[in-house]
């Protein structure tokens, strides 16, 4: 947006200076102070100073901007808001008229009535406002809006703007900002909720809400359409909420940024937070998809990083899916599809990642018409969604046949007992669950199925021989193709495949060798090259939400083609077709990623050897050393955890996913934050807003080293309900000079402690709090390779205060997690 007029002069006058002006220069400057003195109260609406067109008011301080704006400029809808002034992502806090969209800003305004009221006219339809601060008995001509630093617009007696007559704190928009409230007056029941936007482009109240409990006790909850609660934050307990210890009030901890309170007195009660210090931009956000999420502003990354969020699984959100939507709670990303015979009902706002409009049928049903009749695919293993009906069955057979009685039907379920539902399905959950749905379906999302059962059965088999002969046949013809076009389309030293190879390589995705937060990740194998090598196992990962542009994909892409290194997976190639289908195929490692050998204690995965170990730390330090200092551009990994370290045939480490971190851009940091388990590795500078250097991959790589030594996760939580902090362990027994205790017991002792004392060390100098201490990788490398002798550490600062176990919640909370 336009900085106003006033603005602009105000900034070329004062870094001008004149020494000794000629006399009609003084003269001018003097008269045009005087024109233009009421304009340089940049944050004021008054009767006289009305907002229009594309003129923005702007904070004392700078922060926020008020003005009009367009959240899909695809569409006529303009709005009155407020946004952050300083950020390029022009994040909107607060809209005015969030169900009355204006057509045109350039003859509406935003103006003081008669009455003395805030109010906002649509110059077309002038008569009444569209919207207005709705304040009884003002005296005529009394009044000012201003837009305050903390992101307040506030209606304030124009003589005094300190007397509040109205403010925008107390009927907020889907945000909540530092220092606002959120409670009741119990004198008048006013209650001030957050209504999340009903999409990323339209800000007209949508679905989810968060608000203190209309019940009357202390705890907020989340809830659909005003009715049905999904999530409640327990009872407020004097320093925190019941069922969200990590947000313990943290008023006397000067490491923590934030105040928090509740506050319950006889006239009014409210949740209150405010952050110390006015460099750090935070935002508590009910989110499009029914999450609430607390964002702070990571400046060096130019990103909002999620905090804090709840309901901590996205499947935990009243039909965040939408109708006929599918929530799986695996972790994949997107969690939401469509179930079969069914696709997106609206595809933009799906990519985006809002999936509430949910899914529509391919085909209508039949229900009772002439021809042939509906159908129904089973589906194992769900929780079912809500609303079922029990009728009365026999069996199985009689509860399809009352479904398929009755047009409204659309699933059933029989378990010994019948359930029908009609209209359409919500919240179903798809993995894990206990039960099967038969979903009712046209006849016609079945092609090719016989109509009795032992035609179905006979046509099963010969078409499955039918068609493994034609696939036979079309993977050889295939396997040619590939094999020559390939060659043809190679770029650099990667190979460029078109979708329906990877299609070919994985089988049509059929084998998932993981779901990682970039996207899923598949098993495939490249046929033999003419050079009579052997076919290559290799990983394909198809990535997720990349809003890249082709070019610059491919720039990004063919970066990490050229890095090689004996401890980095190596890219082999990639697929771009639009903006969807973007894969990278990658060489498959036969151990796996490091945490199976770690943590899974089960009897499948042999014990790591100590040797092992300092093997794959030294492997995945030179990996990291080669990322940050030997590449021409130093590549910051920014996700170095032991699910990201992979393991060859002979347990030589690899590291992976390098160089996603840009791939996904701005994306990047809504992928880290949603992983889970990712928190423990994060280095402190990724909160305080500071610089991402090589040095949070350092931090990482050491909370990783004490995962090493120990065989299991740093932060476990004990049977007495405490929680164990490993390193902090560690450090004490380096301080005791006792390391023994320290090793993974599974080992029985067999491990050199000189080495287990240096990796200690190393780790624990790797976690120090201060960046510019942190050793490099190649400080890593050296010390490892016992070339190069390390002082005892100093006990980094978060421990001392993890040390308490009270206080590990409040270290962690200040972490980003899911
Ligand atoms: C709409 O916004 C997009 C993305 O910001 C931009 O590329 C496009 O030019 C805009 N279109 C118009 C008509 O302003
Ligand atoms: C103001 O009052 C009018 C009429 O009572 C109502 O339609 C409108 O929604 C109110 N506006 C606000 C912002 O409360
Ligand atoms: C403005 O109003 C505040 C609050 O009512 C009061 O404390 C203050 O003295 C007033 N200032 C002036 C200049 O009248
Ligand atoms: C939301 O609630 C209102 C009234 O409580 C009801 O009329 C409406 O149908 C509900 N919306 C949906 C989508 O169920
Ligand atoms: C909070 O307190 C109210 C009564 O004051 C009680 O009904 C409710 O169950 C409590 N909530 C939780 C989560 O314990
Ligand atoms: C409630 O009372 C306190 C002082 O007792 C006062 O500061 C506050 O403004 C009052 N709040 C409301 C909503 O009246
Ligand atoms: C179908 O089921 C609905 C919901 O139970 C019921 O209201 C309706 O009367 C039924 N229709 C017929 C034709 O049985
Ligand atoms: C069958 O499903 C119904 C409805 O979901 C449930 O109430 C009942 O406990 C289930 N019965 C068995 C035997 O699982």
């Amino acid at each position: 947006m336009a900085a106003t007029r006033g603005g602009r002069r105000r900034r070329l006058w004062s870094s001008s200076s004149f020494s000794c002006p000629p006399p009609f220069l003084v003269m001018l400057v003097i008269i045009s102070c005087l024109l233009v003195a009421p304009s340089l109260a940049v944050d004021t609406v008054a009767v006289d100073r009305p907002l229009s067109g594309g003129q923005v008011l702007v904070s004392k301080g700078g922060k926020f901007a008020l003005g009009f704006f367009q959240p899909d400029n695809s569409s006529q809808h303009w709005y009155m808001g407020i946004w952050y002034n300083k950020i390029p992502d022009t994040t909107k806090v607060w809209v005015a008229n969030r169900q009355a969209p204006l057509s045109d800003p350039s003859t509406s305004h935003l103006t003081i009535s008669r009455d003395g009221n805030l109010v906002l006219l649509d110059g077309r339809r002038a008569t009444s406002p569209i919207w207005s601060t709705n304040v009884t008995g003002i005296a005529v001509k009394s009044t000012v809006g201003v837009i305050l630093d903390t992101g307040n617009l506030v209606l304030a007696d124009a003589s005094n703007t300190s007397v509040v007559l109205w403010q925008s704190f107390d009927h907020f928009g889907d945000t909540w900002l530092p220092g606002g409230k959120l409670g009741r007056n119990k004198l008048t029941g006013e209650v001030t909720h957050l209504v999340a936007w009903k999409s990323y482009n339209d800000p007209s109240p949508g679905m989810f809400s968060l608000e203190l409990d209309p019940d009357g006790s202390s705890q907020y909850v989340m809830s659909w359409n005003m009715s049905r609660q999904y999530w409640s934050s327990g009872n407020w307990t004097g320093g925190m909420f019941s069922k969200v210890p990590e947000m313990m009030a943290s008023n006397a901890d000067p490491v923590s940024l934030y105040t928090f309170d509740y506050v319950d007195r006889d006239n009014e009660s409210y949740f209150y937070y405010d952050v110390k210090g006015e460099v750090v931009l935070t935002r508590f956000v009910v989110d499009v998809t029914g999450q609430l999420r607390f964002m702070t502003w990571v400046d060096s990354a130019s990103t909002w990083v999620l905090f804090w969020s709840e309901p901590k699984s996205q499947c935990d959100v009243y039909s965040v899916c939408g109708a006929f939507g599918v929530c799986n709670a695996d972790g994949s990303i997107p969690a939401c599809g469509c179930l079969r015979g069914f696709t997106p009902r609206r595809t933009k706002e799906w990519l985006m990642g809002d999936h509430t409009a949910g899914c529509a049928r391919n085909a209508a049903l039949n229900c009772g018409g002439g021809g042939v009749s509906d159908r129904f695919f089973t589906m194992p293993n769900v929780n079912l969604p809500d609303g079922g009906l029990i009728v009365t069955a026999a069996s199985g057979h009689d509860c399809e046949v009352a479904c398929l009685g009755n047009c409204s039907c659309t699933a059933y379920s029989y378990n010994g007992s019948c359930s029908l539902w009609h209209g359409e399905l919500i919240s179903l959950r798809g993995s894990g669950g206990e039960s099967s749905i038969s979903i009712r379906l046209a006849a016609s999302e079945f092609a090719g199925d016989g109509n009795t059962k032992k035609l179905v059965i006979g046509v099963t088999v010969a078409g499955v021989v039918v068609v493994a002969a034609v696939v036979a046949v079309f993977l050889l013809v295939r396997r040619r193709k590939l094999r020559t076009k390939a060659l043809r389309r190679v770029e650099g030293s990667l190979t460029a495949f078109t979708y329906r190879d990877l299609q070919m390589v994985t089988r049509n995705f059929s084998e998932k060798l993981g779901g990682g937060a970039f996207g899923s990740v598949f098993k495939g194998t490249l046929p033999a090259a003419p050079d009579g090598t052997t076919t290559t196992p290799v990983a394909v990962k198809k990535l997720e939400g990349v809003r890249q542009g082709e070019k610059q994909f491919r720039a990004e892409v063919s970066t990490i083609g050229t890095i090689q290194h004996v401890n980095l997976i190596r890219l082999l190639g990639f697929c771009t077709e639009g903006a969807t289908r973007r894969l990278l195929v990658y060489e498959q490692m036969p151990n796996g990623s490091l945490d199976r050998h770690l943590f899974d204690h089960g009897s499948s995965t042999r014990v790591l050897s100590w040797d092992t170990r300092y093997q794959i730390a030294l492997g995945v330090a030179r990996g990291l050393d080669y990322l940050h200092e030997k590449c021409r551009d130093c590549i910051i990994h920014c996700d170095i955890k032991p699910e990201n370290i992979l393991l060859d045939d002979t347990f030589a480490a690899k590291v992976a996913d390098f160089g996603l971190a840009k791939l996904m851009g701005r994306d990047f940091s809504r992928v880290l934050t949603t992983m889970r388990g990712t928190v423990g590795y994060l280095a402190p500078e990724w909160i305080t807003g500071t610089a991402i250097t090589t040095k949070a991959d350092v931090f990482s790589y050491g909370m990783m080293l004490f995962e090493l030594v120990s065989g299991r996760r740093n932060v476990e939580q004990r049977q007495d309900g405490g929680v164990d902090f490993f390193p902090s362990t560690a450090a004490r027994m380096l301080v005791d000079g006792d390391i023994k205790g320290a090793v993974d017991a599974r080992l029985g002792g067999e491990a050199d402690l000189g080495e287990v004392e240096r990796a200690c060390k190393v780790a624990c100098w790797c976690v120090q709090d201060g960046e510019a201490v942190r050793p490099t990788m190649g400080m890593v490398v050296q010390v490892l390779e016992g070339l190069v002798d390390v002082n005892a550490p100093p006990t980094p600062r978060a421990f001392k205060v993890l040390g308490d176990q009270a206080n590990y919640v409040k270290f962690f909370s200040a972490l980003p997690s899911l």
